[in-house]
């Protein structure tokens, strides 16, 4: 986080608090969030976007809470202006339960449950983003019992391939999300109006063009825009620009055909961060203003205005703001053979975490840096690697860093940029209980999530009674 540096001792300081007095009060491992790093960037976003767009259009950012939601972090967006992206039912009663209001929360999701839907009408949330022709239906058979109308945003696969680990690129073909803008084999040569297939229109007989067509005839839904992402930790606005094209064509082409303009279009999430010193990500000004001259240029030229815009960034803003605090453990020296033939060393520093607590080692080959957190060393540094308290020994959380070689059983490590998609990845694997997730703001801690116990955990098992 910006708010972080070390004290006199050499201690990590994060939002005025020191890391030690933090594992004292809270315990490790520890999830830490700095507040004001978390809403400098939140606004960040808001003003870079807004700014961007003006004053051709209006920008709504929408947090995406997958990365990680408390009902207090959920209340920090709001109070920065964000709206919240949810991802399930869960994630929708927590965004509520923090206050967000409902015409400001957004619920996605490629297989939404009739009973996720009813809730989403129920509270009145700002739109739906539906995923398939068979959601489509179901969401507006649900409005018309309930005697409303859904907002609802198209999500469309644009073709789009975000430079990234293929696990978390989402908007070529061959993936579950969204509705492709290709023609399927053997599709009818007519769209569900009966609008005859033209060379002019190259979507007719593709999944998006049939749902769009679908949700501007279904009663119970009131078709918003359009919505793509192209996938995560993108760096350079090319994709996203890419995207936002194909999208804009696409509502030509609606408008040209049944005489509507949609209103919106959600860009999505994905901005990226520095996981290491390799990671060059771009401020959100600049992928801001590149989107902006595109979109603004591709509205002109098919003679649209330009719609309201949304994004929906999550690891860009919680991110960096996070850090996790772990105890040192048991360190050995083991041999590794170098590519030159000779033998070299690595210090394996084992944690009292691990891939429960941060997965995307495990997941995504994920790559993190560290730091002794507890005091300053000076003199040598060894080639270390940080691996956690699992039984597996895929379980890395940092794979190469250089740590001083005075490190020691008890000194405290800190791993930054862990403040997305640690904690909502986490789980009670071996039965260790999840961290707690504490806030730091102006010298002070608050706890916004505490630490799981095992009685929790047992609680949960109905009970063996032998006899
Ligand atoms: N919007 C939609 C529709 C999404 O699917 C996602 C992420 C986001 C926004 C937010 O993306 P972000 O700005 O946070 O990159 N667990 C993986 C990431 C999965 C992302 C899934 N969708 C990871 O740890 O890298």
């Amino acid at each position: 986080p910006a708010d972080a540096h070390r004290d006199a001792e050499g201690r990590l300081v994060i939002g005025g608090v020191d890391v030690e007095t933090l594992a004292a009060q809270h315990g490790t491992p520890l999830y830490v969030l700095s507040e004001a790093d978390f809403r400098a960037r939140a606004r960040s976003f808001r003003e870079a976007f807004s700014a961007a767009f003006a004053p051709e259009a209006e920008v709504d950012v929408f947090y995406a809470g997958k990365a990680f939601l408390s009902t207090h972090v959920a209340g920090w967006a709001v109070q920065e202006g964000l709206c919240v992206d949810t991802a399930s039912g869960g994630e929708l009663a927590l965004a509520l339960a923090g206050g967000v209001p409902p015409e400001k929360i957004g619920l996605h999701g490629n297989n939404k449950s009739d009973a996720e839907i009813q809730r989403a009408l129920d509270a009145g949330i700002g739109r739906i983003i539906a995923d398939s022709l068979d959601e489509l239906e179901r969401i507006s058979r649900l409005a018309v019992a309930a005697g409303t109308r859904a907002p609802v945003m198209l999500r469309l696969t644009p073709g789009v391939h975000a430079s990234t680990h293929e696990y978390i690129a989402t908007a070529h073909e061959d993936q579950k999300f969204g509705l492709s803008l290709t023609p399927s084999a053997g599709a009818p040569s007519t769209d569900a109006d009966g609008t005859p297939s033209t060379p002019a229109n190259p979507y007719l007989g593709s999944p998006a063009w049939t749902a769009a067509s679908r949700a501007l005839q279904l009663p119970g839904v009131e078709l918003r825009g359009l919505h793509a992402h192209i996938g995560s930790q993108i760096f350079e606005p090319a994709g996203f620009e890419l995207a936002a094209q194909k999208l804009i064509t696409f509502l030509a082409s609606l408008h040209s055909a049944y005489g509507v303009e949609l209103p919106e279009l959600d860009l999505g999430g994905g901005h990226g961060i520095a996981y290491t010193e390799a990671d060059t990500p771009r401020h959100p000004e600049s992928i801001a203003a590149a989107l902006a001259a595109t979109v603004k240029q591709a509205c002109a030229e098919h003679a649209l205005r330009v719609p309201r815009i949304s994004i929906e960034p999550g690891r860009a803003i919680v991110g960096p703001a996070g850090v996790t605090l772990y105890r040192v453990g048991v360190q050995k020296d083991v041999q590794v053979d170098a590519p030159d033939g000779s033998t070299t060393s690595r210090r394996y520093v084992a944690v009292d975490g691990g891939m429960s607590d941060n997965a995307r080692g495990v997941l995504y080959d994920a790559d993190y840096s560290a730091v002794l957190a507890s005091r300053r060393v000076t003199g040598d540094h060894a080639l270390s690697r940080i691996v956690g308290k699992h039984c597996e020994s895929g379980d890395i959380v940092v794979r190469n860093v250089y740590l001083p070689t005075a490190t020691a059983r008890d000194d405290l490590l800190a791993v930054p940029a862990t403040g997305a998609y640690c904690h909502s990845l986490s789980s009670n694997y071996n039965y260790l209980t999840r961290p707690a997730v504490v806030a730091v703001a102006d010298g002070a801690s608050q706890v916004l999530i505490r630490r799981e116990t095992e009685q929790e955990m047992l609680g949960r098992d109905t009970g063996f009674a032998a006899g």
